[in-house]
């Protein structure tokens, strides 16, 4: 999901960013409910003023908007907000609070010690631990799953991809790409990227999903910046790429792909979360994911990238509100795949239209090279614990998430 920090909050940030954690003691996150498009504006123009950082910002001019809120803005805003008469809800009371949270359990050894790897889906990973999982998963299953090296991240951290076929030619059937980790602090979209792993090589009740298709799927897109909100800054979204104009770090990977670069919603300053990168591809990340798909175009039938949060399945374009010509070909099928979940409900529609325009998206990328299906998953929740997400939900998450994999797996089986 997108954001747009204000310059004070992220100088703030920056100062801090290189040599001590970043601490959210004291910041709060309001869902605030504008009554009227007036209302709406004059939220947001008092953002700057205010630090507040916009998490969840939305078109539609009385959905509620989701604001990270400093501790020394609270009483004003809070009176001004009064003043105008505009409501809203304290979501999250203490931010630091709900990070702490979250980390129970982290990469807990476990206590039996024939588990065959140190991966599970009650507690979020380190990178290292991921990664551990992928090479076991290689060596286990020879026959079934192939690790593949894709290059290199900004920080020279490696880039995987894990091909899941059971076909004695693998890359000749129809196959479906499923990234995570494109955006550092969504936590819960590597989660379940490894959970879907998981499921399709180990739970032979999967094998139906494996027997006309092949599944590429890269769990992390960004593991400079996701190593970085386990040590530094919890709610770092970008790549951490040094700029050669500014000291701000990081480029917006889901603003960095060769589609409508640098059109709507993607911003030119690099001490911003929306940061589009000095030019397409600009980060060797995006480069290598984009490199390697384009070389299984033909295969690839169908794209699905995982974000956070918002429980959306977005259909392209995200550039504008445009809407390819097979528009509803994508719909039928994202709305079949939802109506598979249970727990959780998701809006589906176009991304533009739903959130925001958001240009120089993986998702548009992907549709612009002929991949026909191509969709962003935005994960649970719809904010109450937004990237804090606790580690309880994220086997309820996966669970709910993984039946919509039959119908893709199906449609792409003999779609195009
Ligand atoms: N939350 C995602 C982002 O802002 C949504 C991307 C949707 N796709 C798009 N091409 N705008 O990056
Ligand atoms: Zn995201």
């Amino acid at each position: 999901l997108a954001i747009a920090l204000s310059c004070v909050f992220v100088t703030s940030q920056v100062a801090a960013e290189e040599s001590e954690v970043v601490s959210y003691a004291g910041f709060q996150v309001w869902k605030i409910k504008p009554n009227s498009g007036e209302e709406r504006q004059f939220i947001l123009d008092i953002k700057d003023s205010y630090e507040l950082e916009l998490w969840n910002e939305r078109r539609m001019t009385r959905d509620p908007i989701d604001f990270i809120i400093p501790p020394q803005s609270q009483t004003k805003l809070k009176s001004k907000l009064a003043e105008r008469k505009i409501s809203y809800v304290v979501v999250i009371s203490d931010l630091q609070t709900a990070i702490d949270n979250q980390k129970t359990n982290i990469n807990k050894t476990t206590s039996d010690s024939k588990a065959a790897y140190n991966m599970d889906w009650i507690s979020y990973h380190r990178l290292n631990n991921i990664y551990a999982f992928l090479t076991y998963l290689n060596t286990t299953y020879p026959k079934l799953v192939q690790l593949i090296n894709i290059g290199s991240s900004y920080e020279k951290r490696p880039l995987y991809v894990i091909r899941i076929s059971n076909s004695s030619s693998p890359g000749t059937r129809p196959a479906i790409w499923i990234d995570g980790g494109i955006h550092a602090r969504e936590w819960i979209s590597p989660a379940v990227a490894t959970y879907i792993i998981q499921q399709l090589v180990e739970v032979p009740a999967n094998a139906k999903l494996l027997s006309n298709v092949d599944w590429y799927i890269m769990p992390v897109v960004n593991p400079d910046g996701y190593e970085f909100t386990h040590t530094t800054n919890r709610m770092w979204r970008k790549t951490r790429s040094v700029s050669s104009t500014s000291s701000c770090r990081g480029v917006d990977p889901n603003r960095n792909f060769g589609f409508k670069w640098g059109g709507l919603g993607a911003s030119t300053n690099p001490c911003q979360d929306t940061y589009r990168g000095t030019k397409a591809f600009s980060e060797p990340e995006t480069l290598a994911t984009s490199n390697f798909i384009k070389g299984k175009s033909s295969q690839i039938k169908l794209y699905l990238t995982l974000h956070s949060y918002g429980q959306y399945a977005l259909i392209p374009y995200g550039y504008d509100v445009v809407y390819p010509p097979d528009y509803n070909d994508l719909l039928a099928l994202a709305n079949n795949a939802a109506s598979k979940f249970v727990k959780y409900t998701y809006t589906v529609g176009n991304s533009a239209d739903l959130l925001y325009a958001a240009s120089g998206g993986s998702d548009d990328w992907a549709k612009s090279i002929g991949i026909k299906y191509s969709y962003t998953f935005e994960l649970p929740d719809r904010g109450t614990n937004a990237f804090t997400l606790p580690a309880s939900e994220i086997l309820p998450v996966c669970q709910d998430f993984f039946p919509a994999l039959d119908v893709f797996a199906t449609k792409v089986a003999t779609c195009c």
